[in-house]
């Protein structure tokens, strides 16, 4: 049985959360920098989320997205910069606190209970009062016919449903989801960027997707951000950059002109 690094929200009220309207953004960090022990990893990040909104968080490998996720999910130390959920700051480094407040990280790995039936990964994830497992059947009706089949046993795309339910019966107002397609038939994968943009809309949730898959996650995203070497060197419209790939390909580059350096447009 692996062990989960995701951690779990202890709401409790018995549905998820509407789309609220909040008026402020939903997450939002500044001067975010963040690495492994002393090494800085990424620097500099600004980054704002509104409720309902998808933010594609795009780079090369090795550019630091994975460490921002695990930073903003309170499970790796920020070195400096500040990170706020509905406009409350978060306690650095502090993965229960930052659980509480409703950030829920989806890791590369998924992290599943292997041996554990989609059912019982469902239940342990579940805060008190909250949703029925049963209730995610609704944003993934495939996962019924394997509802007491163990994680193991799953194929990967009905792996990354299950690691999208368990993030989504948390409850969460923060939905972070690394490498989403990682591995998968391009199938499923839409199927996954669907139930991406029901969460989004439906439970008002602020998403941050990585994914190597640039094409599509700008069709799903709203905005989208580009880290190269630990720092934001494009963010625009995902709309804007999908129809400019030589936007995106020098942000990967590393070879974007200065005048796209604005973090105000995120
Ligand atoms: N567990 C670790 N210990 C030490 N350094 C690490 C660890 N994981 C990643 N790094 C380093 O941190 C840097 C950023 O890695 P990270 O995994 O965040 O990048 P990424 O953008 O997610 O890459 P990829 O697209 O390949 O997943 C890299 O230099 C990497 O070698
Ligand atoms: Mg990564």
């Amino acid at each position: 049985m692996t062990s989960p690094t995701t951690t779990t929200e202890p709401a409790d009220a018995a549905a998820a959360p509407a789309y609220d309207g909040a008026p402020g953004p939903r997450l939002v960090c500044r001067g975010l920098a963040g690495g492994r022990g002393s090494n800085a990893v990424f620097r500099d990040v600004d980054l704002t989320v509104g409720a309902g909104e998808v933010l594609a968080l795009l780079g090369p490998n090795g550019a630091g997205k994975s460490t921002l996720l695990l930073t903003l999910a309170g499970l790796l130390r920020a070195q400096s910069g500040d990170v706020a959920v509905d406009g409350e700051p978060l306690r650095p480094g502090r993965a229960t606190a930052a659980n509480r407040a409703g950030i829920v990280l989806v890791p590369d790995n998924r992290a599943l209970f292997t041996g554990l039936t989609v059912e019982e990964n469902l239940r342990v994830a579940a805060p008190r009062r909250g949703p029925k497992p049963r209730s995610m059947l609704e944003t993934f009706p495939d996962l019924e016919k394997r509802w007491r089949v163990p994680a193991g046993a799953l194929s990967g795309g009905e792996q990354q449903m299950l690691a999208l339910a368990r993030a989504l019966v948390q409850r969460p107002r923060v939905l972070l989801v690394d490498e989403l397609s990682m591995g998968l038939a391009p199938l499923i994968v839409e199927s996954l960027f669907a139930a991406i943009s029901r969460i989004a809309s439906g439970h008002g949730c602020a998403v941050v997707i990585v994914e190597q898959h640039v094409g599509l996650a700008l069709q799903a995203a709203d905005h989208a951000a580009v880290l190269n070497r630990g720092r934001i060197v494009l963010r625009d419209q995902a709309a804007e950059l999908a129809t400019h790939p030589d936007r995106l390909e020098a942000a990967y580059l590393g070879t974007l002109p200065q005048p796209d350096l604005t973090p105000e447009q995120a």
